[in-house]
């Protein structure tokens, strides 16, 4: 018997509002929604077909889960309730692993990227819209800095970790300085962490072979920026949201109504159930070195914002969509969680926004992590959940199925 928790017709409200305080990075790149039915331009970028497109070092990248997800997507694709995928959105895209390696492969045809951590949203808006000047100061910071190693590198690395825009700075200059932060911190931290505790590559004393700057390829990063803006000029990249990943999932439907619902799939990576606190809560924290302002809504080691986001796709959202997790048996247990066999939408938000029953598909994958997989590289379990058509998600040794379906 599949056990169900009651859809609410009202959920909590988002905690989008609170980050309005932190004036790094604009909501969205545009004011109006691209025209989906206008043809993409052509992709012609030697980075699409590479190993890596992300410039972003991420903890928890799904490099590795980014083939399994277009495996998924195709077979989908194939079947006449999907028939194609127009837009992929991702709501904690964080280093954006799955969206770049998708588009770039033609099995989406565009993605919107969001998060709801200001520095890496403005890193994506000002990678899209003003690539060659980013480019251009990644260089710059490069020759003057990090190449020098020593104190000055490590100088340069305090001086980012304490940035913060001044009062006064305009909304553009705060941008493009928050993706400058975003960017360095990134590639000359421990992990690609970007706030709270971790430190610079080789560590203070630089005495590692691993120094601040062994990260740091200006060349190929700056082939995969312009990767970036190539994708973002020829409308692959729709759009570029600073939001909550509840705001982001709401607004698809106004700002892209005629894909709803089969058109549209979002690709949900959210933080970890287990060690999320650790990589990423920081990012919201007054003490951790950004936020203006608590944002405790966002703090993940709460199990309650897990359950918000089950709620949420398993009662309210109105698109197709792949969700992955750390394989956390508590998931496929908590009738919170993901327990239930299919969405199970209030009566009322079916028949008002034609919220649908989809089944849940759920399989077990094995990938390769870094940071999530605790002490050095080892294959890590990821459980993917869909709302795919169930005979269109594939079985296989790639794709184990869960015991409990
Ligand atoms: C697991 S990482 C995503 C990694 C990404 N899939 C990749 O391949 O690099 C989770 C991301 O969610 C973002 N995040 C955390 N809380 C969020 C929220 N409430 N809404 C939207 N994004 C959030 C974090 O800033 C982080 O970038």
């Amino acid at each position: 018997m599949t056990v169900t928790t009651p859809c609410a017709s009202a959920t909590a409200p988002p905690a989008e509002t609170r980050l309005a305080a932190v004036p790094t990075a604009p909501r969205h790149i545009r004011t109006r929604p691209r025209k989906i039915d206008e043809a993409a331009g052509p992709l012609d970028h030697p980075v699409a077909s590479g190993r890596y497109q992300s410039p972003l070092r991420y903890p928890g990248a799904k490099t590795g889960l980014a083939d399994l997800i277009g495996r998924l997507v195709n077979s989908a694709k194939a079947s006449p309730q999907v028939g194609r995928v127009d837009l992929l959105v991702e709501p904690f895209a964080g280093g954006a692993s799955a969206s770049l390696r998708l588009v770039g492969s033609g099995i989406v045809d565009r993605v919107l990227l969001a998060d709801a951590d200001p520095l890496v949203a403005a890193f994506w808006q000002v990678a899209a819209d003003d690539t060659e000047n980013l480019i251009d100061r990644m260089a710059d910071e490069h020759a003057r800095y990090i190449a020098r190693g020593g104190s000055i590198a490590l100088d340069r690395w305090d001086y980012w970790r304490q940035w913060k825009p001044s009062a006064g700075t305009s909304v553009t200059d705060a941008r493009f300085e928050a993706a400058v932060k975003c960017l360095i911190l990134n590639r000359t931290t421990f992990s690609g962490i970007l706030h709270g505790k971790a430190g610079p590559i080789g560590g203070r004393r630089q005495q590692s072979k691993y120094d601040i700057g062994c990260r740091f390829n200006v060349a190929a990063l700056a082939e995969r920026l312009r990767y970036v803006g190539h994708l973002y000029q020829t409308r692959r990249l729709v759009d570029v949201w600073c939001k909550d990943w509840q705001k982001t999932l709401a607004d698809v439907p106004e700002w892209y109504a005629q894909l709803i619902p089969d058109h549209v799939v979002a690709y949900l990576d959210p933080p970890y159930l287990a060690k999320s606190q650790k990589l990423y809560q920081r990012s919201f924290d007054a003490h951790g070195g950004y936020a203006a302002a608590p944002v405790s809504d966002l703090h993940w080691s709460n199990s309650l914002v897990h359950h918000r986001l089950a709620e949420y796709l398993r009662c309210k959202i109105r698109f197709r969509w792949i969700l992955s997790y750390d394989a956390d048996p508590s998931l496929l247990d908590d009738p919170g969680l993901y327990s239930a066999s299919r969405m199970t939408p209030s009566a009322e938000d079916k028949n008002l926004l034609d919220v649908k029953e989809w089944a849940l598909s759920k399989r077990l994958v094995s990938l390769r992590y870094t940071a999530s997989a605790g002490k050095g590289r080892g294959p890590a379990d990821e459980l993917l959940i869909t709302t795919f058509p169930p005979s269109t998600v594939p079985v296989d040794d790639f794709f184990r199925p869960v015991d409990s379906q």
